[in-house]
C-alpha cells in the first residue's frame, strides 16, 4: 500500500498530479491537503469539493494565524522586500510545504508532492523543506516536463472540468496576490485593468485622502485606529481600505532563482501600508548604526525567503538580530492614503531616538560643533591639496 501527500490548490496543475500519482507513479492512495493562507473563498470552497472528488482523502487546513503569527510578523520585522516584492508567495510555499509533512507522518505516507513546473521558484521552496524528511518526493508535472496544453487534454480525459478557463496565473495569499502568464510574459505587454482585484486604479481613487493610526509593539501591528485587532484581521482590513485608495500595485521585472528574468505583477495593499509605516517608526527609533546594518540583514533576509531556503541556519540567526532590534520598535505611525500612495505623515514612540534639544528654536552654545568640523572631512582635504 503506497501513499502519497500532495500540496493541493485545486487548480489545473495540482488537480492533474491526482490521477497522475495513481497512474504513472503508482501510489494506491492520494491524500490531498488544501492549506488555508488566505485564499479567496471561492478558491478554497473549489480546492474542497475537487479535491473530494479526485482523490481519496481531502484535508482543509486553516493556516491563517500562523501564517500570519510566525511568517508575515517577521517578514513586518525584517521589512521584508526582494526587488520591490513583498515576498507572499514565497513566504507562503515553506509554511504549506510543513502542513504536507505533517499530514504525511500522521498518515504515514511514503512520499510527498507538489504540482509546480521546473521554470519557477515555488518548487525549490516546497523541496526545500520536504527534503528535510526521508520521505520520496514527487514532482509530476515538472517530471513528465508537460505544458498547459496537455494538462488540460489529460484533465478533460479524466473529467476533471473547470468552469471558467483561466487567462492568467494567480497566487493569492492573505499578503500579496500574484498574477503572471499568458500576454503578461512580455514585459512590454500593458496590463488590462481588469487583471487587478484588490485595488482600483489609483486614477479612480476617492479624491479625499483618508489617514489611519497604526500602533506597534516590539515591531508587529497591533491596532488600527485605537482598536486592538489580530493579525488576521488587521491585515484583511488594510487590504480593504488600501485597495479602496489604489495603495499596492507592482509591475516588475523579477530575478527568479533559476536566473531568468520574469515580469511579475502584484496587489498588496496591506503589505505597503505596513512595511512603509514599520520602516517610518524604524527611522526614528534605531541608531544610524543599527539602521544602516539592518539594511543589509534585513536584504539577506529577504533573499533567503525568496530562495525557500529558511531552514539555512543564517535565517535564525537573521530573526535573533532583528528580534533584538524590534525590542524597543513600540509607537504609532499615522500613514496617509491617497490616490495609490501609502505615506507616513506621523509617528510617535517612547523610544524615540529624538531630541528636541537640538531644535533650531533652541538658544545654544554652538561653537562646540568647530572642533569638530575642523576634523570633519580631513583626509579629503588632504587629497584635494595633493590634486
Ligand atoms: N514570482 C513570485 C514568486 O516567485 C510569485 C510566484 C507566483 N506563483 C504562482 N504559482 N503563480 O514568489
Amino acid at each position: 500500500m503506497k501513499r502519497v501527500v500532495l500540496a493541493y490548490s485545486g487548480g489545473l496543475d495540482t488537480s492533474v498530479c491526482i490521477p497522475l500519482l495513481r497512474e504513472r507513479y503508482g501510489y494506491d492512495e492520494v491524500i490531498a491537503v488544501t492549506v488555508d493562507v488566505g485564499q479567496p473563498e471561492d478558491d478554497i470552497r473549489e480546492a474542497v469539493e475537487r479535491g473530494k472528488k479526485l482523490s481519496d482523502v481531502h484535508k482543509l487546513i486553516d493556516a491563517q494565524e500562523e501564517f500570519v503569527r510566525d511568517y508575515i510578523f517577521p517578514l513586518i520585522k525584517a521589512n521584508g522586500n526582494y526587488e520591490g516584492y513583498v515576498l507572499g508567495t514565497a513566504i507562503a510555499r515553506p509554511l504549506i510545504a510543513k502542513k504536507v509533512v505533517e499530514v504525511a507522518r500522521e498518515e504515514h505516507a511514503d512520499a510527498v508532492a507538489h504540482g509546480c513546473t521546473g521554470k519557477g521558484n515555488d518548487q525549490l521552496r516546497f523541496e526545500a523543506v520536504f527534503r528535510t524528511t526521508d520521505l520520496d518526493v514527487v514532482a509530476p508535472i515538472r517530471e513528465m516536463s508537460l505544458t498547459r496544453e496537455e494538462e488540460r487534454r489529460y484533465a478533460a480525459e479524466h473529467g476533471i472540468t473547470f468552469e471558467t478557463e483561466k487567462r492568467w496565473s494567480m497566487d493569492e495569499n492573505i499578503w500579496s496576490r500574484s498574477i503572471e502568464g499568458s500576454e503578461l510574459e512580455d514585459p512590454s505587454f500593458v496590463p488590462p485593468e481588469e487583471i487587478y482585484q484588490w485595488t482600483v486604479s489609483p486614477d479612480k481613487a476617492p479624491e479625499a485622502a483618508e489617514i489611519i493610526k497604526l500602533e506597534f509593539e516590539h515591531g508587529i501591528p497591533v491596532s488600527v485606529n485605537g482598536t486592538r485587532v489580530d493579525g488576521v484581521s488587521l491585515i484583511k482590513k488594510l487590504n480593504e481600505v488600501g485597495g479602496k485608495h489604489g495603495v499596492g500595485r507592482t509591475d516588475i521585472i523579477e530575478d527568479r532563482v533559476l536566473g531568468f528574468k520574469s515580469r511579475e505583477i502584484y496587489e498588496h495593499p496591506a503589505a505597503t501600508i505596513l512595511l512603509e509605516a514599520h520602516r517610518g517608526l524604524e527611522q526614528l527609533i534605531l541608531t544610524r548604526n543599527e539602521l544602516r546594518f539592518k539594511e543589509f540583514v534585513d536584504r539577506t533576509w529577504s533573499e533567503l525567503v525568496y530562495q525557500g531556503l529558511i531552514m539555512d541556519p543564517l535565517f535564525e540567526s537573521l530573526n535573533a538580530f532583528v528580534d533584538k532590534t524590534q525590542e524597543r520598535v513600540n509607537g504609532t505611525v499615522d500613514m496617509k492614503l491617497e490616490k495609490g500612495a501609502a505615506r507616513v505623515v506621523g509617528r510617535a514612540s517612547p523610544n524615540a531616538l529624538y531630541s528636541k534639544d537640538v531644535s533650531f528654536d533652541v538658544k545654544q552654545e554652538q561653537r562646540g560643533a568647530e572642533g569638530f568640523s575642523v576634523y570633519h572631512g580631513f583626509q579629503s582635504r588632504i587629497f584635494w591639496k595633493q590634486r
